[in-house]
């Protein structure tokens, strides 16, 4: 054998050694618990053969309690490029097979290596997280690695998708990179997010919690709004994140990839001229109204599973991609509380970061009242939602399909947050307040003096509502100003924002130069 034959020969022996990771036992171990390895999921997320592995050689340089004997090929951490649907994407999956993928020096650079990468080509960045935290031995090291990945992930924001996958455990400081990029999509059973883990929590507070009940998918997909998405297997996870990229740009300078369709944009839905009910008091699935209006009546929703009185998330509209921001009456009438508001205010924001219009439906009663909300600031989160709003200068489509009161009227898209096309359906009714709360604020004399006199209350109270809704409770007050642009048949919906889209599409809107705003939080 010739010398160059051998060297390629120990190259190759080489590469299938790094290939094995942790070895093979570590690899039997992660199977075991249902998890595939680093380079299974990078394989089944990209594209067949598209991955380009680097730095598969690395090697940590920590001779701390013993490391010079826990040496593997690459560290624990998978690192490239590929492809998801023929559009370049960088990716970095680590190996818990190796030191429990905890976080080394040697593998924040790799991380570092490819997030550069992606931000020089303009490419998303996906993260798979498998990690048991910053490497111990490494002391101060570890800590600078994830420092310097956060770091990235600040810079990155708004000017390439970054999305993390959390497929085993995130703890500990580590969770602040997910935490920083735009989507997090967390294993049922599998995965955990938390700063402090069940035993600190013990220690500290006494609390009695396991690792689930403190940071699985579950709590972080219903109550903490942590996590974005969930799944079930990892096979469905990688598609997810596949779906999610198909409705972004790769970049903030891109617009998202259209896709054909064959939905004709004036698909009329009579579904929709029936949907509202005749009490005003009775809710309707917003869900119906989404799927009838949509391309194919695809949506792929973003936090399903929190604050569900709002509802966000991707479809598209004659193959372009968009942002719907919808309240949802069937949960707790459609009310914006500090929850809804935070989802509403980061959706908002993500779009107007990559290009992606924003089509609002309205039907929203008000703010939550109460002392749970204020003391949760419920100012500052409402105020958050209408500053993503006001900010956002993608184009903007908002259709009042029954209420519009007070704040969160002006809140969800009004004409003046610079808003392109308000439309309304008939059955709008955009006021101050409701005719019940408004007749108790402007009547409370004359109701108080019939009571005295003994007079009918109800038939006057009554008599004032119906005085206030016949003037108020219509979408032709705010048309007669020029705040809604046109009232429109409901079934018309479809028709008029794909029409209203393909006017948008050359939207350019300039806004004072500045650092920076400072957002309420
Ligand atoms: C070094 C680690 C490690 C770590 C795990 N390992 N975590 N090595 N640093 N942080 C090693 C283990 O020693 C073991 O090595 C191998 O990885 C597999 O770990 P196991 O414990 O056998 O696996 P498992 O039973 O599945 O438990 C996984 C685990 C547990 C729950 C993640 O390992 C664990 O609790 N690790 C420590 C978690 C933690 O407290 N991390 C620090 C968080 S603070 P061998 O050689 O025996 O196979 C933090 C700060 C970041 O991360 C700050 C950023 C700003």
């Amino acid at each position: 054998m010739s010398v160059q034959v051998e060297k390629i020969k120990a190259l190759i022996e080489k590469r299938e050694k790094a290939r094995l990771g942790g070895g093979e036992k570590a690899i039997d171990k992660q199977h075991q618990r249902g998890k595939y390895t680093a380079r299974e999921r990078i394989d089944m997320l990209l594209d067949d053969g598209s991955f380009e592995e680097y730095d598969m050689f690395k090697l940590h340089r920590c001779t701390n309690f013993g490391m010079e004997k826990k040496q593997f090929l690459g560290d624990g951490v998978v690192v490239g490029s590929g492809t998801i649907d023929g559009r370049l994407v960088y990716v970095f999956a680590q190996d818990f097979t190796v030191n429990g993928g905890s976080l080394s020096e040697t593998m924040a650079q790799k991380i570092c290596k490819v997030m550069d990468m992606a931000m020089k080509m303009g490419a998303p960045c996906i993260g798979i997280n498998d990690s048991g935290g910053a490497r111990i031995q490494e002391g101060i090291n570890a800590l600078a690695g994830y420092a310097e990945i956060f770091q990235r992930n600040i810079e990155a924001s708004g000017v390439i998708p970054q999305i993390s996958g959390i497929f085993g455990p995130c703890a500990g400081g580590a969770v602040y990179s997910p935490a920083l990029t735009d989507f997090t999509l967390m294993m049922e059973n599998t995965s955990y997010m938390f700063l402090t883990g069940p035993a600190v929590v013990k220690s500290v507070t006494g609390e009695n919690v396991d690792a689930e009940h403190l940071g699985g998918a579950s709590v972080h997909s219903t109550k903490s709004g942590v996590t974005h998405f969930t799944a079930k297997t990892e096979e469905e996870a990688l598609a997810m994140i596949k779906q999610l990229l198909s409705y972004l740009p790769s970049n903030n300078m891109e617009e998202a990839p259209r896709v054909e369709c064959n939905d004709p944009i004036d698909r009329m839905d009579d579904i929709l001229n029936e949907i509202i009910p005749e009490n005003p008091n009775e809710a309707y699935d917003m869900y119906k109204v989404i799927s009838a209006i949509t391309d194919n009546g695809e949506f792929f929703e973003v936090q399903p599973k929190y604050a569900k009185n709002i509802i966000v998330g991707f479809a598209r509209f004659n193959g372009q991609s968009v942002g719907i921001v919808a309240n949802q009456p069937s949960s707790y009438a459609g009310v914006l509380d500090c929850n809804a508001s935070r989802k509403g205010a980061r959706f908002v924001r993500f779009c107007d970061a990559f290009n992606i219009p924003i089509v609002s439906l309205v039907d929203v009663p008000g703010f939550l009242p109460g002392t749970g909300q204020e003391y949760n600031a419920v100012i500052l989160h409402g105020a958050k939602l209408l500053y993503a709003y006001g900010e956002a200068s993608v184009p903007k489509i908002t259709v009042t399909l029954r209420k519009s009161y007070g704040g969160s009227h002006i809140v969800m898209g009004c004409k003046q947050l610079k808003t392109d096309l308000n439309f309304a359906w008939p059955s709008a009714e955009i006021a101050v307040m409701g005719a019940s709360g408004a007749v108790a604020v402007l009547q409370a004399k004359g109701i108080k003096q019939i009571k005295e006199e003994g007079g009918d209350v109800a038939a006057f109270i009554a008599e004032k509502e119906k005085e206030y809704s016949d003037l108020f409770q219509n979408p032709y007050q705010a048309a007669k100003y020029g705040y809604i642009d046109d009232v429109i048949e409901p079934r018309n919906t479809r028709f008029r924002i794909c029409r209203g889209l393909a006017q948008l599409a050359t939207k350019r809107e300039t806004r004072p130069s500045k650092k920076h705003g400072c957002m309420p939080t």
